[in-house]
């Protein structure tokens, strides 16, 4: 990269690679996640960086495992160090207590507590110091996600100014749920303090500009499409839709690997060759897992004779598990798959597998490849990538997705051939599964061929690529074209 140009610096609550703590000594993986496979190239080629928190709780000794990985990556990691208070009232918090449930319309389940907004900003405040110590004025900052909602406006405070663009991964809620946030109209002016704001769909900026016009009616706003400008005491930002995706081809040739395709052989074999129905999720109340265990319950009731023809395999990788609520999932989910189980099953037929835990990639994509339908049917997802990775890794193209209307991904996948469904109605749900059972092998090739086809075209490379050409193109005469 030449001295002059712009680089780009990456910052995103989480840093993109693993810590553990390997017999007192730290050792740091590589992130498998799509956003980092996405932003390496573009990173590499700006000599870029990317700032986060490690996981870890305190001062952490990581520096040479983080200078060795940037080393062999090409681009910096710079960590920042968060103490057990600030993970508390930051992450767990008012990150993941009170914007992670409002934003998903779960606001009984919100902790409007006042110290968790002071502990954001601070916490807030603690990345933009970062961002100012190993950044440089002609550089662009590209924050991700809720966490960090106040980062441009911490550094426009201290006087520091940065081109900054901003992504949210989860929804933004309409009014009438985004409006009981006592911090409101701090949020929405803190948003403006960034250049660009993206959302995951239309539908997220229509309800920021919403909210925006209930909290700040003084904001101008003008412009249609991704050219939503709005101007606000002089300052113009600007709001577009990019609706994240997936490295589509990474997971197509994993998926049509030898190993994964013998992986594939033995999970179908150990499930005596019956139909698969899968859910694949982090354990979290939006993703509706009980909802869709109790789907399988009306399925089971109304339909006997799918009985002992399908095994309706849930993998719940462990998710904040300080949190009360989510443990309080984990407890309710363990009770209705054994209610469930309790039932229904027959000596050599359990209709529920449910597995806890983080899987390795292969094992994943081969159960993506080996299922018949995917239930992917959250309550509310910004996006959802586990209806995308489905598709990419069902190689045969002989799969169903089944999707919930409420996730993100639903507009762009329901005109390819995904079958919508209320997660909430589960006799409606269930109705749909039966139907998927007597369904044309061929309809279920043409939608799926669709589905992979429109993925293939949007994906995550095509995102970044979206995000970065919509960002740069006020600085077109400073940004060399993108690479990568
Ligand atoms: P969220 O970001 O809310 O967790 P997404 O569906 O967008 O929801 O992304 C979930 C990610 O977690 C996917 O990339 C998926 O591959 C990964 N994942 C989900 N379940 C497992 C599992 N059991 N083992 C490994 N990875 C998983
Ligand atoms: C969602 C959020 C991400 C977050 C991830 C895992 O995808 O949008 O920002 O990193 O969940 O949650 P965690 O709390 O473990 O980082």
């Amino acid at each position: 990269m030449e001295g002059g140009s712009k680089r780009l610096v990456v910052v995103s609550n989480r840093l993109p690679v693993a810590l553990s703590n390997e017999g007192g000594r730290w050792v740091i993986k590589p992130g498998g996640g799509g956003l980092v496979t996405a932003l390496a190239p573009v990173l590499k080629n700006r000599g870029g960086l990317w700032i986060g928190w490690s996981g870890a709780k305190g001062e952490v000794d990581i520096v040479d495992p983080l200078a060795e990985f940037s080393r062999e990556a090409g681009y910096s990691l710079h960590p920042v160090y968060l103490t057990e208070e600030e993970v508390a009232g930051y992450y767990h918090g008012f990150s993941n207590e009170v914007i992670w449930p409002l934003f998903h319309d779960f606001q009984s389940r919100c902790n409007f507590n006042p110290t968790y907004w002071r502990s954001y900003l601070d916490a807030n405040l603690k990345f933009a110091e970062v961002v100012v110590r190993f950044s440089r004025d002609s550089d662009y900052i590209w924050v991700h996600d809720y966490h960090l909602m106040h980062l441009a406006f911490m550094l426009r405070n201290m006087g520091v100014p940065r081109s900054c663009g901003f992504f949210l991964h989860i929804p933004f809620p309409p009014p009438d749920i985004f409006l009981k946030l006592p911090w409101r109209a701090k949020i929405v002016r803190s948003l403006l303090e960034y250049d660009l704001v993206g959302f995951q769909t239309g539908r997220d900026r229509s309800n920021f500009i919403s909210c925006l016009r209930a909290l700040l009616p003084e904001a101008s706003i003008s412009g249609r499409g991704n050219e939503v400008r709005v101007t606000l005491l002089g300052r113009t930002s600007r709001l577009g839709a990019f609706p994240i995706s997936i490295d589509f081809n990474a997971f197509a040739n994993m998926a049509s690997s030898g190993e994964v395709a013998q992986k594939t052989k033995d999970f179908r074999d150990a499930l005596r060759q019956r139909k698969i129905l899968l859910g694949v999720d982090r354990l979290d109340y939006t993703k509706g897992i009980p909802q869709r265990i109790e789907a399988i319950r009306q399925l089971l009731i109304k339909f006997p004779d799918l009985r002992e023809r399908f095994s309706f395999v849930q993998l719940a990788v462990p998710s904040r598990e300080e949190i009360p609520e989510y443990n309080a999932l984990k407890i309710e989910i363990e009770r209705l798959v054994g209610e469930v189980n309790g039932q229904f099953a027959q000596p050599g037929w359990v209709p529920i597998q449910y597995l806890y835990r983080s899987l390795p990639r292969a094992d994943l994509v081969a159960y993506y490849r080996a299922a018949d339908i995917a239930l992917v049917t959250p309550l509310r997802d910004g996006m959802n990538l586990v209806a995308k990775e489905y598709c990419a890794s069902n190689v045969s193209e002989t799969g169903v997705l089944i999707l919930s209307e409420f996730a993100g991904a639903a507009g762009q996948l329901q005109k390819n051939g995904a079958k919508l469904v209320n997660p909430h109605d589960v006799e409606g749900v269930a109705k749909v599964i039966h139907k998927a059972f007597h369904t044309d092998i061929a309809d279920h090739r043409r939608n799926m061929h669709r589905l992979r086809d429109s993925i293939r075209k949007a994906d995550i490379f095509w995102w970044v690529d979206s995000f970065l050409q919509n960002a740069f193109s006020r600085h077109l005469n400073d940004f060399p074209p993108l690479e990568g």
